[in-house]
Order: structure tokens, then C-alpha cells, then sequence
């Protein structure tokens, strides 16, 4: 059985509002939180990454790590990050070792999620970055976010809290993440 989920969405204007929103985020995350991206090229999930990095209090850039596909950031909670774009073979993720990851003290943030969903743990939040069609302003970005399980719910609660005005619900199929 799948267990509970929530979608919600929310809308920025402009780069700084993704920026504030992954500070915030990342200081909402305790270890053993896992984050899902999804979104195309561009869409903003290094950036929301590297925000949710400093939030949690990681100082430093991060970048896609392309070549070594994951990146381990130091910090009072470490934040592991994981790029899949350049895995060839979807069935290669599993030489990364990703399931070590999800047993460590940290944080797991993972780009292109939905290449690699069989290897990622039931319970997760899954955040899909969008830019809208119907606009003339390239910074304007959705997030659709989906907290799947206990935790990840009440994140989301949370997270609607924090946005009252901007807040949308809204249901979509797994496959639209
Ligand atoms: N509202 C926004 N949120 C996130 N990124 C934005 C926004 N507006 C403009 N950008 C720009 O879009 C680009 C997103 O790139 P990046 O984060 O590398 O995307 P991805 O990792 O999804 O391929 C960056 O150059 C960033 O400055
Ligand atoms: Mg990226």
C-alpha cells in the first residue's frame, strides 16, 4: 500500500523568492530528510539546492556534481547531494551505492529524481520545478511539491504555513513529478 501523500503548489515571482524559500527549507530539514528534484535543464534545482545548503547552514558553492554524480557537504548536519543527469543506465544507480547514503546522518538532496525513483525511499519530499508557459518573465518558477509519508506531510504543512497566500493544494499523478 502507498502510503499518504499531499501535493501542494507554489508560485515565485523571481529568483530571489526560489532563494528564500530553499532557506528556509533547509532550515525546516533534520538529518535523515530526503528531497527529491525534478524539473527540466534550467528549471532551478541546483539553485534551489545550493539554497537549501545554506539554510541548513553549509556555506560554500554547490555545483551539479557531474562527474562524480554525488557530492558530500560538511556541515552540523551534512547535506549529500546527487545528480543522476549523466547516468546513462538508470540500472547504474545502484553501483552508486545511493542506499548507504539514505542510512547516513545527513541530508539526501537528489536532481532528476524521477530517473532514478526505484532507487529512492518510499518516504520523501518530492519538489517539481516548473516555469509557467504564460509568461513573459523568465525568473518566474511553480514548485509542486508532494510529501509522501508522515514526515514529509507535516513538512508540507509546515511549508503552506509559511506561505498562507500562495499556498495551492493540488493532486497530480506520480508520473507528473
Ligand atoms: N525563480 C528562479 N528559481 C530558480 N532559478 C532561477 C529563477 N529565476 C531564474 N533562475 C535561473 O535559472 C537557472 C537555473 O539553473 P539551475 O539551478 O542550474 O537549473 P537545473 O539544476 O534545474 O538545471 C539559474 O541560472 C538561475 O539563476
Ligand atoms: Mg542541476
Amino acid at each position: 500500500m502507498l502510503p499518504p501523500a499531499s501535493d501542494i503548489q507554489l508560485r515565485f515571482p523571481d529568483l530571489e523568492a526560489t532563494t528564500q524559500f530553499g532557506l528556509m527549507l533547509g532550515d525546516m530539514l533534520k538529518s535523515g530528510d530526503v528531497i527529491a528534484l525534478n524539473g527540466d535543464l534550467g528549471a532551478g534545482k541546483t539553485t534551489l539546492t545550493q539554497a537549501i545548503a545554506n539554510g541548513m547552514g553549509i556555506i560554500g558553492d554547490v555545483t551539479s556534481p557531474t562527474f562524480t554524480l554525488i557530492q558530500e557537504y560538511p556541515g552540523t548536519i551534512p547535506m549529500f547531494h546527487i545528480d543522476p543527469y549523466r547516468l546513462t543506465d538508470p540500472a547504474d544507480a545502484y553501483d552508486l551505492g545511493l542506499e548507504d547514503y539514505f542510512d547516513r546522518d545527513g541530508v539526501v538532496v537528489i536532481e532528476w529524481a524521477a530517473k532514478i525513483y526505484e532507487y529512492l525511499p518510499m518516504d520523501m519530499l518530492v519538489i517539481s520545478i516548473e516555469l509557467p508557459e504564460l509568461t513573459s518573465n523568465d525568473e518566474v518558477r511553480t514548485l509542486t511539491m508532494r510529501g509522501i509519508g508522515d514526515r514529509y506531510i507535516e513538512l508540507v504543512k509546515s511549508i503552506c504555513m509559511r506561505y498562507p497566500e500562495m499556498c495551492v493544494m493540488v493532486t497530480r499523478a506520480i508520473d507528473e513529478f
